[in-house]
Formats: structure tokens, sequence, C-alpha cells
């Protein structure tokens, strides 16, 4: 009996500081982030761009370091898409530079923390030396299990589809896959994220209301969470604050409340 009252309770517990505290039975399997508004970051300090980019990779380890504390098994973080090739070339010289330098730096400490690092994307038009390193990264972490790193790098959600499509129409050139037998299990298994639930929920800081070209076909049912905190001041109070958002939602997929 009364079981309600039980679950109610212990959703309202509460830390020493007043804020909540996470239902650790709740916790999203697979969190996704758009590491938005390094640059806004940067002009409103007066700073060159390249400093926002930098400041946000602070961010980065201070949210990997979270998930991994708080027992999250999935984070995909999107750190160039598709598009960014557009910027000036110097910001994407930087960009692919602090990709190299956050590896080289980080490695150990990932390995250690239990972290499998991965990357979604067209990785083959990254620079050499960025492929070489996520190469290393991926090989020395692969046995590990407690949180799985996936960064989206050169990655868009249309380019994913049209890579998929490609993988499935030769198959299917080949007389190896029947055009009957193509389901949302095939599909799923010719994206990058191949193998991995979609995400729960998606964050967006700097308050932008798009999924600008991020896990297209993954995000059908994800929650999202936008905050206009810009990326550099994200911190895991800010992750505790969506994940505390994200166990009052009800996801329905469709079907109702039961
Ligand atoms: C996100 O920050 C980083 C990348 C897209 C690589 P932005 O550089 O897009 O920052 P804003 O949106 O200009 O503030
Ligand atoms: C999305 O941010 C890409 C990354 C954060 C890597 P953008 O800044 O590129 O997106 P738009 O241009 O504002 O839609
Ligand atoms: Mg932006």
């Amino acid at each position: 009996m009364f079981s309600f009252l039980t679950k109610r309770s212990r959703s309202r517990k509460t830390r020493e500081d007043g804020s909540q505290e996470l239902d650790r039975e709740r916790l999203p399997r697979h969190v996704a982030i758009i590491m938005d508004g390094n640059g806004r970051w940067a002009r409103s300090r007066g700073l060159p761009r390249l400093a926002g980019h930098r400041a946000g990779v602070e961010s980065l380890r201070d949210i990997v370091r979270a998930c991994v504390d708080w027992g999250i098994g999935i984070l995909t973080v999107y750190a160039f898409s598709t598009e960014n090739w557009k910027r000036p070339h110097e910001e994407v010289e930087g960009l692919m530079n602090l990709l190299v330098e956050y590896l080289r730096r980080e490695l150990a400490e990932l390995r250690r923390e239990g972290v499998q690092v991965r990357a979604i994307g067209r990785l083959e038009g990254l620079p050499r030396q960025a492929r070489e390193e996520l190469e290393r990264a991926r090989k020395e972490t692969a046995a590990n299990k407690r949180l799985i790193l996936n960064l989206a790098l050169n990655y868009g959600g249309r380019s994913e589809l049209v890579d998929a499509c490609r993988r499935i129409a030769t198959l299917v050139a080949r007389g190896e896959l029947d055009p009957g037998e193509i389901d949302e299990e095939v599909i799923n298994n010719f994206l990058y994220t191949a193998g991995l639930p979609d995400p729960d929920l998606l964050i967006r800081p700097s308050g932008e209301m798009r999924v600008s070209n991020f896990l297209l076909w993954q995000l059908a049912y994800t929650e999202f969470w936008v905050t206009d905190i810009y990326w550099p001041d994200f911190r895991r109070e800010d992750l505790r604050r969506a994940l505390l958002d994200y166990q009052q939602r009800e996801r329905r997929f469709g079907g109702l409340k039961i």
C-alpha cells in the first residue's frame, strides 16, 4: 500500500544546500549536449572567440566528471558540425588544435575514470592529427565501461542519414538485402550511433531553440532542455537542474499516461 507516498518522499529529498537530490533510479541513460555559446561568452568579455572555445573545454571536463560521478552511461556532445567549416579558417584551425590538445591532455584521466572515448561524424574529413589522436583515445579506452563519451565531430544529422542510405543501398544493389527488410532497426544499425540507445535528454545552452542538424533521427522522442547560460559557464550544478527537470517530465512516446 502507500508505495506512492514513499516514492514521493524519496523524490523530494533535499541536499544540505537546500537544493533537491537527484533520483538515482530515474537518471537518463543517454544525455546529448549542443555545446553552444562559446563565441558569445567570449564577446561578452571582450575576448577573441577562441578564448570562448578554450573555456568551453573546461565545461566539458566538469560535465564528463559529473556524468561519471552520477552514473550516467552515455554522453554525446556536439563539438563541430558539418556546417561549421563555413567559419573563418583561423577559427576552424583553432578548434581542431583544441581538440588535439584536449585529447592529449585528458586521455590519462579519462582512462583512469573509466571513460570510453568514441567519435561520430565524417571523421575522414578531419585533419590528420585530430584523426590520429581520436584513434589513439578510442583504442586506449575501448575497454572502459563507466561512461561512453561520444564526440560529434564533422557531424551532421543529414550527412549521417545520407551515409546510412548509401551503405544500405550498396547492400541492396549487391543483392544482400531485400528492400522489404529495411525497417527502423536496420536504419539504426547503419547510423554512427549504432548500438546506442537514443538520447533521453538533449541540453542546449545559450538559448537557441533549434537542433542545428544534430542527431535528427535519434531525437525523435528526446526531452529538450534549453538554458540561456553560455556553454563556458555551464557546470555540473546546471546539469543537475536539467536532470531534476527531466525527472519531472512525463514521457509518453505517443501513448497514453499509465
Ligand atoms: C559552439 O559555440 C562551438 C562550435 C560551434 C564549434 P559557438 O562558436 O557557436 O558560439 P556562438 O553561438 O557564436 O556564441
Ligand atoms: C551547433 O552550434 C554546433 C555545435 C555546437 C558544434 P552552431 O552555433 O553551429 O549552430 P547555429 O549556427 O547557431 O544553428
Ligand atoms: Mg553557436
